[in-house]
């Protein structure tokens, strides 16, 4: 049983991968489900908050009930939808989603054509939107999530400081039994030097599981 540990708190959260178009029907995307994010919508729902869930590209999954969902393709969209939900009133901002690194610099207005032997896309930096809403909302409670496959707490650490998170969730993506398409998940949780908390393990459990037991840090943290 979770703890009504968020009552009366507006929760936004990222969730899934984000879709940057090529053409009319090509995209450059990766294998995030959703998953994860659902689940912390869920278990942020049982434990009394208000949920915005931006879903990012095109996520197949069902909608929590008593979430409000907002669908999204592109990285610049999701910021778009995530600085509109900040803007309105939010206590914490969950970012889950796999944010695409890079977006084309200009999706071409008409299908490609296979003409050429070799194509080169040109391809521009996405905006961080965890830091840009860290960054401009410093009181929000902000949680970030890491897939690292060495020196994980050094650049957990790295991603505390340089985005200015409260919180940041990290699971160790060599595994192949956990992660994203996975039901399961194992994470390290580390909290931001002011909170005196130390790293969390979270062992391998089913992500409603895991989602639980983030919301209860978070509960406990904030
Ligand atoms: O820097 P890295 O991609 O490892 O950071 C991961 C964290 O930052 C995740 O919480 C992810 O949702 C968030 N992120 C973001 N926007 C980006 C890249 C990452 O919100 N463009």
């Amino acid at each position: 049983m979770v703890p009504q540990s968020l009552v009366g708190k507006k929760v936004t959260i990222t969730a899934g991968p984000t879709v940057e178009a090529i053409d009319p029907v090509r995209f450059l995307s990766n294998h995030s489900t959703g998953k994860m994010g659902f689940a912390l919508a869920r278990a942020c729902r049982d434990a009394g908050a208000e949920v915005t869930l931006i879903a990012g590209g095109k996520v197949d999954l069902t909608t929590p009930l008593d979430v409000q969902r907002v669908n999204v393709l592109s990285a610049n969209d999701m910021l778009q939808a995530a600085s509109q939900s900040a803007a309105a009133g939010c206590d914490i901002f969950i970012a889950t989603a796999a944010v695409a690194d890079y977006r084309t610099r200009d999706a071409a207005p008409q299908k490609i054509k296979k003409t050429q032997d070799e194509m080169t896309l040109d391809l521009v930096k996405n905006p961080d939107i965890l830091a840009t809403i860290s960054h401009t909302y410093p009181d929000m409670f902000m949680v970030g999530f890491a897939a690292e496959t060495q020196d994980v707490e050094k650049y957990a650490r790295g991603k505390l400081a340089s985005k200015d998170l409260d919180m940041i969730a990290c699971n160790d993506v060599s595994r192949k039994d956990i992660g994203f398409a996975s039901d399961e998940n194992a994470m390290t949780v580390f909290f931001a030097d002011k909170y005196q908390q130390e790293p969390e393990a979270l062992d391998k459990a089913s992500k409603d599981d895991i989602a639980q037991q983030l919301v209860a840090l978070i509960g406990n943290t904030i």
